[in-house]
């Protein structure tokens, strides 16, 4: 798949103000020490920007990832979610933001939620970059949300289309 068949959605510029803005909004409703748990890979490159985002917003987040299955090379999600890497310390008592690039069905993020709750988390934040509503399956409350899109594939910033686009600096639509 060439790159010309791309539309930029948002480029490195709108991205980066919106990440600012969105840090500025969770520093000011969250513990400043809270814990980022980003989900694997596609949240890798949100959640190394956000956290320097909050940063300068004032805050002193502690970065985790957890890795989950699911999409494989399919641009459809398979439905069912594994955890296939996991968090060494405990979060018991911790307060959690729970970090993805997308929402879609919204299978991932609530098995994300489920398994994270399970862990005696003292609270838990959702922070999406990208929701698609119109795909939504499974009902899941998002507590911050860079953009909302509509039905469309997206790559770009952490996204990916069987691997490849993840490094792009920009959020692309493949058309
Ligand atoms: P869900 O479980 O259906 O909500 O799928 C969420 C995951 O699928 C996201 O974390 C993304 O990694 C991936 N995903 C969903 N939509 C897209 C897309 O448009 N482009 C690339 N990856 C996507
Ligand atoms: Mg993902």
């Amino acid at each position: 798949m060439p790159l010309d068949v791309m539309r930029v959605l948002f480029s490195a510029a709108e991205i980066a103000a919106r990440v600012e803005a969105l840090a500025g909004e969770i520093s000011r409703a969250l513990p400043a020490e809270l814990v980022m748990v980003g989900l694997l890979k596609g949240a890798a490159v949100f959640v190394a920007d956000l956290a320097r985002a909050l940063d300068r917003a004032g805050a002193d987040p502690e970065i985790e990832f957890i890795r989950l299955s699911s999409y494989g090379l399919a641009k459809e999600s398979s439905g069912a979610v594994q955890l296939l890497g996991d968090i060494p310390g405990g979060l018991t008592g911790r307060p959690v933001l729970l970090v993805d690039d997308i929402v879609d069905t919204g299978r991932s993020i609530a098995y994300a939620a489920a398994q994270l709750r399970g862990r005696g988390v003292s609270d838990l934040w959702i922070c999406a970059l990208l929701d698609k509503p119109q795909r939504r399956e499974i009902e899941i409350a998002l507590d911050f949300v860079g953009f909302t899109i509509g039905d469309e594939f997206v790559v770009g910033y952490g996204t990916d289309y069987a691997e490849k686009y993840r490094h792009l600096p920009y959020i692309g639509v493949v058309e």
